[in-house]
């Protein structure tokens, strides 16, 4: 009989804060293989999102066996699954994976084909572990629940979108594509560096998310906008959506809230309102869940045409316990500035 392969991983027992020794540790498991659609990837770059916080903290006692987190990868495909035909052995990838299944902080990790992307080419692998999670909610909130049509660039130039929290990991792709599909882009920033990268990537006006909305809205001259992506606070936003969303207008958000929405806001307007969970086609097996294997080639290509960019902003190497630490650190601090990367190269 074969003895069974192991490899390196980080994760965590307790629920512990980002500065105590054991939030997050390293440890040796079992390598997984390869069936049906899966493929069994070799990581070498992963990033930190709001995710892996919230996952981290929230929950009590002790687990039995240690957690692997992790929803951003890029790394190289080392075997494939019976059913794979979307990729092959040693092939480049960059995906954000599941919420049910072990994450991407690990030597290796099994993933779905359908929800895998070929990584960018022109891309370092840093560069390009920054992207796939952000890139995935950003476009399905606009493209999907928002419904704008991204080749429809002359009705798109005739529309305004507001993106609340313009900087931070989702926002910073959110605003390149907005801009890329020909819409006018209110972002907020609240901050001169977080002003001045929103600026950079395409935003034409930014207003305060830390000052009243509507006023810093109609302050451009604009009484209503046709769309708003909400990524960040969707209770402390709320009603200021309310007023300044147009009638007949779209409104998305990614946020959970934390006290009932009253929709009745939205009522006159007949204005619509929907979710964004970036992980919904995969925790729910969605048919159309293929949709985020093209979604993540599309991104590949825009970038490797420099149509958009990368929103790497912070990078540490080499992949272990320290590491995912301090981008953890950075990441709850709330105050994020496009994306943070921990690499093997
Ligand atoms: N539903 C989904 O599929 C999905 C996917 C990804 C993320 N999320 C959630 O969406 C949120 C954003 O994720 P992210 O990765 O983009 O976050 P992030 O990078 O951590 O966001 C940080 C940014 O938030 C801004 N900010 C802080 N307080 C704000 C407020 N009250 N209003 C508006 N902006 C504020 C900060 O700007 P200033 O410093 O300039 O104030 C900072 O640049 C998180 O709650 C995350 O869990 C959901």
């Amino acid at each position: 009989m074969q003895m069974r392969q192991m490899m390196k991983a980080i994760g965590f027992k307790k629920h512990l804060p980002i500065d105590e020794e054991e939030s997050l540790i390293e440890f040796e498991t079992f390598k997984p293989v390869a069936k049906g659609h899966d493929l069994l990837v070799k990581v070498k770059a992963v990033s930190v999102n709001p995710v892996d916080v919230g996952v981290r903290k929230s929950g009590h006692g002790t687990l039995r066996e240690p957690k692997i987190i992790g929803w951003d990868a890029v790394g190289i495909v080392e075997s494939v699954g019976e059913n794979v035909s979307l990729f092959k052995k040693g092939e480049l990838v960059f995906y954000a994976g599941s919420f049910k299944r072990s994450g991407s902080n690990s030597e290796y990790q099994l993933v779905d084909e359908r929800i895998v992307g070929h990584a960018p080419q022109k891309l370092t692998t840093a560069q390009a572990a920054a992207m796939p999670l952000t890139s995935l909610t950003a476009w399905e909130a606009l493209f999907e629940q928002l419904e704008i049509n991204p080749n429809d660039k002359k009705n798109n130039n005739e529309k305004t979108i507001l993106i609340i929290n313009g900087a931070g990991g989702v926002g910073s792709i959110a605003t390149q594509l907005a801009s890329w599909a020909g819409l006018k882009v209110i972002a907020s920033a609240s901050r001169p560096e977080t002003i001045e990268w929103v600026t950079k990537l395409g935003a034409d006006k930014v207003v305060n998310h830390r000052l009243d909305l509507v006023h810093e809205v109609r302050k451009l001259g604009y009484e209503y906008v046709d769309y708003i992506l909400e990524l960040n606070d969707l209770d402390g936003h709320w009603n200021e959506m309310a007023e300044l969303i147009k009638p007949s207008g779209k409104i998305a958000s990614i946020t959970e809230n934390k006290r009932p929405v009253n929709l009745r806001k939205l009522t006159k307007k007949r204005a619509t309102f929907a979710w964004e969970w970036m992980y919904t086609k995969s925790f729910y097996q969605t048919p159309d869940m293929i949709t985020q294997h093209e979604i993540l080639d599309k991104i590949s290509s825009l970038l490797d045409q420099e149509i958009i960019k990368t929103t790497l902003n912070k990078a540490f190497t080499p992949i272990n316990d320290l590491n995912l630490k301090e981008a953890h650190k950075i990441v709850e601090s709330n105050h994020m500035i496009g994306k943070v990367v921990v690499s093997d190269e």
